[in-house]
């Protein structure tokens, strides 16, 4: 099973990739986590992305192409992968398409997550992780920790990321309908893209996305 989760910032392609690898066993690669991991480790990988995405910007296609070709080389990619928040230009969508080929290897589908502007911000501002082992919280939407700001399962810091804050998911917005918005009009041409409503309750949606995924990887 080999898919790409497609939708703006917050949509909720994190959360629903890491339901979706479980029930797959299949890896998930974030794009946007392993730069994150990269600005943390302060590697020269970290220190290039970094002010790209305290901005909002995307890092350059060059860098993030390097890493995503890298990655899928591995083992644990043998048996499928489930691709979130890559690519994210049309450059990215043309090198992985070329990748696929070259391994001999094709995407199954394309599911792209459907919300409304509204949810996209609730979701966003109200996104809270844990600085220890990343566990995502939201005091927005039903998530919250039981003591606020305390990680319920390591106790650790639970803060706002860097580029939640208003002024940036603007920006992530704006950049996301310039740059990543023709993808839906790329992969709908080659009749690879499925729209899902992501409105509700995150139990229905889970399962609203499991279904199109398993529908998707029987074509
Ligand atoms: P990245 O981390 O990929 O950020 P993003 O695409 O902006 O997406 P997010 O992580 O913000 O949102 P998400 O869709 O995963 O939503 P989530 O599941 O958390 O990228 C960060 C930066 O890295 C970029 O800005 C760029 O600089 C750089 N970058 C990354 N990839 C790149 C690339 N390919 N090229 C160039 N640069 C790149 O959900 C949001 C919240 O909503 C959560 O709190 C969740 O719990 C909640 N939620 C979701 N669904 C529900 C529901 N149904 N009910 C209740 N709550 C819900």
């Amino acid at each position: 099973m080999r898919f790409i989760l497609l939708g703006e910032p917050g949509a909720g392609k994190g959360t629903y990739s890491a339901v979706l690898i479980q029930k797959f066993n299949i890896p998930q690669i974030s794009t946007g986590d392993i730069l994150r991991a990269s600005v943390k480790a302060g590697t020269p990988l970290g220190l290039e992305a970094q002010g790209y995405m305290k901005r909002g910007e995307l890092v350059p296609d060059s860098v993030v192409i390097g890493l995503v070709k890298e990655r899928l080389k591995q083992a644990d990619c043998r048996t499928g992968f489930i691709l979130d928040g890559f690519p994210r230009t049309v450059a990215q969508a043309e090198t992985l398409a070329a990748i696929m080929q070259e391994m001999g290897l094709q995407v199954d589908g394309v599911l792209k997550i459907e919300v409304s502007r509204g949810t996209l911000m609730q979701r966003l501002t109200g996104r809270r992780v844990c600085k220890a082992c990343g566990a995502g919280y939201n005091v927005n939407t039903g998530l919250p920790t039981k003591v606020p700001g305390v990680c319920d399962k390591c106790g650790g810091e639970v803060i706002q990321r860097a580029d939640d804050q208003p002024a940036t998911i603007e920006n992530r917005l704006n950049v996301y309908t310039r740059d990543t918005a023709p993808l839906i009009e790329f992969y709908e041409k080659r009749g690879m893209l499925r729209r899902i409503p992501c409105e509700g309750p995150l139990d229905e949606v889970l399962s609203r996305v499991e279904k199109v995924a398993r529908e998707v990887s029987k074509k």
